[in-house]
């Protein structure tokens, strides 16, 4: 399957795209991580990468298309994959198209807008907290690990991205609505674009996902314009017992 996931920060994308990718058996590309390991190592991708993200402005789309084009031509992508952050512009979505087409004769499957409140956002990306080996995502009070600070998973150090303070989310708020909001449409009328709603229990919201993603991944769906309405497929059914699978 090939698949798109798109909605603001602190949507759950990082979250979902680790339970998805793994019930799709695809690779999860995140163009945030990849410019976050970047920046750690000093590379000079990172380095230019880094005053944007500070910012919470998007990495100008040459630098980044250029990443993404070379991550798709790994071999682990070719059958496909799961992009968390990616195409984050209508000229980076129409890139994408291009990609797929040289790279593998073949287009995407499905979009997947997780779809969530401003206010919701902030609360969630507030108290987020992401490890620094592992990059796994926890919240202090929505999904804590069992000791703070400390990764349930491997024990790494636990760290707060800097661009999750106040002034620079609400940046990056607007510029979603500004610069990727338009994707919602663009992918809509390609009959591309699922939404779910995107709050409550991340479980459930990972079985609202798998439910509304099953029909594009057995290729049985009527490519037609999609409602752009949220899905609620339903209780989810996955025990909690996995790391991380708690919030509430
Ligand atoms: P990126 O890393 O992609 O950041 P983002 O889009 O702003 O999204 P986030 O990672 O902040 O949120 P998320 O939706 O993944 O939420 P998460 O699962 O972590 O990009 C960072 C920067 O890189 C950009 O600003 C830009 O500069 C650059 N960049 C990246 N891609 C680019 C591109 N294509 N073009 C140009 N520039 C690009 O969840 C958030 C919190 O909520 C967590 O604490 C989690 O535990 C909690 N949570 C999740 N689900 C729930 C739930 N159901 N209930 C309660 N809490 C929950
Ligand atoms: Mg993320």
């Amino acid at each position: 399957m090939r698949l798109v996931l798109v909605g603001p920060p602190g949507a759950g994308k990082g979250t979902q795209a680790q339970f998805i990718a793994e019930h799709s058996g695809v690779p999860k590309i995140s163009t945030g991580d990849i410019f976050r390991a970047n920046v750690s190592e000093g590379t000079p991708l990172g380095v230019q990468a880094k005053t944007f993200m500070d910012r919470g402005d998007l990495v100008p789309d040459d630098v980044t298309i250029e990443m993404v084009r070379n991550r798709l031509g790994e071999a682990d992508a070719v059958r496909g994959f799961l992009l968390d952050g990616f195409p984050r512009t209508v000229p980076q979505a129409e890139t994408l198209d291009d990609i797929l087409r040289e790279v593998a004769e073949t287009k995407l499957d499905v979009v997947l807008e997780l779809v969530v409140d401003d206010d919701e956002v902030i609360r969630r990306l507030s108290g987020r907290r992401t490890c620094r080996t592992c990059n796994h995502i926890w919240h202090v009070d929505f999904d804590p690990p069992a000791v703070e600070g400390v990764c349930d998973i491997d024990g790494g150090e636990l760290y707060q991205r800097e661009d999750d303070t106040s002034e620079t989310v609400a940046n990056r708020l607007e510029v979603y609505a500004e610069s990727t909001a338009p994707l919602v449409a663009f992918y809509a009328e390609r009959g591309l674009l699922v939404g779910i709603d995107a709050t409550g229990p991340v479980d459930d919201i990972t079985q609202r996902a798998i439910d509304a993603l099953r029909p594009f991944e057995k290729g049985q769906v009527d490519k037609s314009p999609t409602d752009r309405g949220p899905t609620d497929a339903g209780p989810a059914d996955k025990g909690a017992s996995e790391p991380g699978r708690t919030a509430s």
